[in-house]
C-alpha cells in the first residue's frame, strides 16, 4: 500500500502551510508515502486535445508525465491546495484537470481509491477542500476526512503588510497593527488543526488497512456522482 501526497503550494516547504499540514496527514499513516511539491513544476491544464482517448495518457509534455506514474501506482492520496482569490490555485488546478486521461472508456485506474483533501488561506482554505473533493468524486476517489486552515497570506511577509491598505494584515487584524509572531497566523501555531492532520491520516489509514474494497467504493461514489449531476440537470 502506498500513499501519494501532493502538496500544491507555491512557496518553499517551510514557509507553505499546505505543505506541513499534506506531511502531517502522510506521517500519521504510518504508512509508506512519497510527498511531491508541485513547487517549481509545470504543469498546464487540459486542453480537451482528446489524446489520450486511445490509452489513457495524456500526451503533454510537462511535468506531469512523470507524476502519472505515482498517480497510478498510489492506492490513496492526500492532497492540498492554497486558497487564491476564493478557489484554488492554478496548478493544483491544472494537475487535477489532467486526471482526465485516466477517464476514457471506463477507465478504471483511479476507481475506488480513497483520499484527503488539504485546503489552506489567508482566511480559510475551505474552499479548496470542497474543490478537490469534487474532483475526487468526478474519478470515483472517496474523501476520507478533508482539513482546512488559515496561515499567513505573504502580505505578512512582503514587507509593506503594517501599511497597505488593502492587504491581508489590515483585512485580518486591522488599521495600524503591527506584525509579530504571535499575530502571524500559521498552521504550526494551531495544535488542533495539527491534531485534524494526524486524525486525518490515522483514519485513512484504517481505511486503507480494513480489507478496502475499491469496487464498493467506486459503486458509492458513482451513485454519489449520478445523485449530484441530477441536482444540476
Ligand atoms: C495570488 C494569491 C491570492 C490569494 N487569495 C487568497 C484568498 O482569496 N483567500 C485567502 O484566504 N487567502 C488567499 N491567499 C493567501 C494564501 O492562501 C495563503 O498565503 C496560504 O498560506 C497559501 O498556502 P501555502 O502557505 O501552502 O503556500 C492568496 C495568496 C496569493 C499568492
Amino acid at each position: 500500500m502506498k500513499i501519494l501526497g501532493i502538496a500544491g503550494s507555491t512557496r518553499k516547504e517551510d514557509q507553505s502551510g499546505v505543505y506541513k499540514l499534506v506531511e502531517a496527514t502522510l506521517k500519521a499513516t504510518n504508512m509508506d508515502y512519497e510527498l511531491v511539491h508541485l513547487r517549481g513544476k509545470k504543469i498546464g491544464g487540459c486542453i480537451a486535445c482528446l489524446g489520450c482517448v486511445e490509452d489513457n495518457v495524456c500526451v503533454l509534455k510537462d511535468d506531469m508525465a512523470e507524476l502519472r506514474e505515482k498517480i497510478v501506482e498510489a492506492d490513496a492520496y492526500v492532497i492540498g491546495a492554497p486558497n487564491y482569490y476564493s478557489t484554488m490555485n492554478a496548478i493544483t488546478h491544472a494537475l487535477l484537470e489532467r486526471f482526465y486521461q485516466f477517464r476514457h472508456r471506463e477507465g478504471d485506474t483511479l476507481w475506488g481509491k480513497l483520499g484527503v483533501a488539504v485546503g489552506v488561506g489567508g482566511s480559510s482554505g475551505a474552499v479548496c477542500t470542497t474543490e478537490i473533493e469534487r474532483f475526487f468524486m468526478y474519478n470515483f476517489i472517496e474523501t476520507v476526512a478533508k482539513v482546512d486552515g488559515q496561515h499567513a497570506a505573504s502580505c505578512f511577509i512582503c514587507g509593506y503588510g503594517e501599511t497597505c491598505g488593502v492587504g491581508a494584515v489590515r483585512m485580518l487584524l486591522g488599521e495600524g497593527v503591527k506584525i509579530t509572531a504571535e499575530n502571524t497566523p500559521s498552521v504550526a501555531k494551531n495544535p488542533a488543526l495539527m491534531e485534524e492532520a494526524k486524525n486525518a491520516g490515522v483514519a485513512l489509514a484504517a481505511r486503507l488497512m480494513d480489507n478496502h474494497d475499491r469496487r464498493a467504493v467506486t459503486e458509492r461514489m458513482q451513485a454519489t456522482l449520478m445523485a449530484e449531476f441530477a441536482k444540476t440537470t
